[in-house]
């Protein structure tokens, strides 16, 4: 399908090319004859593989591997076994002795000890549909190939959020939930255009809707977050197996219900790998050097301030300490007073701290200091006093935050 996509992209480019200013991408893409031609075998495949998944039809997505004559990336043959199902999970043994001992698997989402508390919750904190309850922990898939760094690992780290909602509204909080989380990822602020929804072609089990939240990776569009609108099938089979009511009483419909869930999910480790790909940059300076540089958003950076007296003498590394002493309390710094300062600063622009600030002579004689900007690499000369004021406004999580109301 996306050999398919590729060559009506070409088909669309050429044209572009040979219109110029009069073309019209839509209608080109509506009318060409070659252009609908392509999409007509694309939709036939799209919908063969997808009954196919559905069914559970393995013998099926076998043939339609075999039809679309696909080769074996590495070795180039077409020599396909079976598809076979994989086991997801990891399973382990509980209990004092081996024969006594029950199979038991390690969690594949954290979702489900949302779940199972979630009526505590909601009585304890005395929440009212619609609630969220967010949970951050690690999760534990039997992945066939890991790889790709830490964008596929066998053992990760999950923040889900399950969001319970009344029956019936389940589909308008999840176009809701979308529209939050491509919000939250935009204001990191790395360009609108290298994030895309994906609408998920088979739905697992549990979902009614579904989709991911897709980021450029230098390795192509890859799924980051998913978010899906589970229905009350987790709450409805935990209450079947354990034979423990979780219905929900709501006031204003005077009547008890099993609540719909909507969920977010993101892995850090993957959002954290996007942020890196993303923040990475090399460049060219005027001066004929060249620098690397993590323009980490501020608020996500992991240190947002370095202490730099320009020399190690002259009493430079006492007063340096000394404001180092006031900072830390509320922000994460680094003390460094070797090398050059010009060294220094690169140091810090490779691990993406977003302030320098620098300790001179003239900070001994009147309280002021250089601080130097990460991406302009700006220098201005303020008052110590205005120094926790100046670094705190991008570096603090609320920053961020803001930009979401
Ligand atoms: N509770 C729903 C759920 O787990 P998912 O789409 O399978 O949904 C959610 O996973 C997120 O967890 C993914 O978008 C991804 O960020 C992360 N994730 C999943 N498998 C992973 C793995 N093997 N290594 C790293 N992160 C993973």
């Amino acid at each position: 399908m996306a050999k398919i996509d590729d060559k009506v992209n070409k088909e669309v480019e050429k044209a572009a090319k040979r219109f110029g200013d009069k073309f019209d991408e839509e209608m080109y893409r509506q009318t060409n004859p070659r252009v609908l031609e392509y999409l007509t075998q694309r939709n036939e495949v799209h919908e063969r593989f997808s009954n196919a998944l559905n069914n559970n039809d393995l013998g099926e997505l076998r043939q339609i591997i075999v039809d679309a004559e696909i080769a074996c990336p590495v070795s180039g043959t077409r020599d396909w076994t079976d598809v076979r199902q994989f086991n997801l999970m990891f399973s382990t043994e509980m209990g004092a002795t081996s024969d006594g001992a029950l199979k038991v698997y390690l969690r594949p989402e954290t979702a489900q000890g949302i779940f199972v508390n979630y009526l505590n919750v909601q009585k304890t904190g005395r929440m009212r549909i619609p609630f969220g309850i967010a949970q951050i922990g690690k999760a534990f898939r039997n992945e066939i190939v890991a790889r790709q760094f830490i964008f596929r690992m066998r053992e990760f780290e999950q923040m889900e959020l399950q969001f319970f909602v009344r029956p019936g509204e389940e589909l308008e909080w999840f176009e809701e939930w979308k529209k939050i989380r491509m919000k939250w990822h935009q204001t990191l602020g790395f360009g609108a255009e290298n994030y895309r929804f994906h609408d998920h072609e088979k739905l697992a089990h549990y979902a009614n809707a579904a989709t991911d939240i897709e980021y450029k990776m230098p390795f192509g569009f890859k799924e980051v977050e998913g978010i899906h609108s589970r229905t009350d099938f987790d709450l409805a089979q935990h209450e079947k197996f354990s034979g423990k009511k979780l219905q929900y009483f709501d006031p204003e419909l005077n009547k008890s219900y099993i609540p719909y869930v909507v969920e977010t999910s993101i892995g850090v480790d993957r959002m954290i790998l996007s942020i890196m790909a993303a923040s990475y940059c090399e460049e060219d300076l005027d001066n004929g050097e060249s620098r690397v540089v993590m323009k980490f958003p501020p608020a996500l950076a992991p240190v947002k301030a370095a202490i730099l007296p320009l020399i190690r003498k002259g009493g430079l590394p006492e007063k340096a300490r000394e404001i180092m002493n006031q900072l830390k309390f509320n922000f994460s710094c680094q003390y460094d007073e070797k090398d050059s300062i010009g060294k220094r600063y690169r140091r810090q622009d490779a691990i993406g701290t977003p302030y320098c600030i620098t300790i001179d002579h003239q900070t001994l004689e009147d309280n002021t200091v250089t601080i130097r900007e990460r991406d302009t690499m700006e220098q201005k000369r303020v008052s110590l006093n205005s120094v926790e004021q100046e670094i705190s406004e991008k570096t603090k999580m609320e920053y961020l935050l803001k930009q979401l109301i």
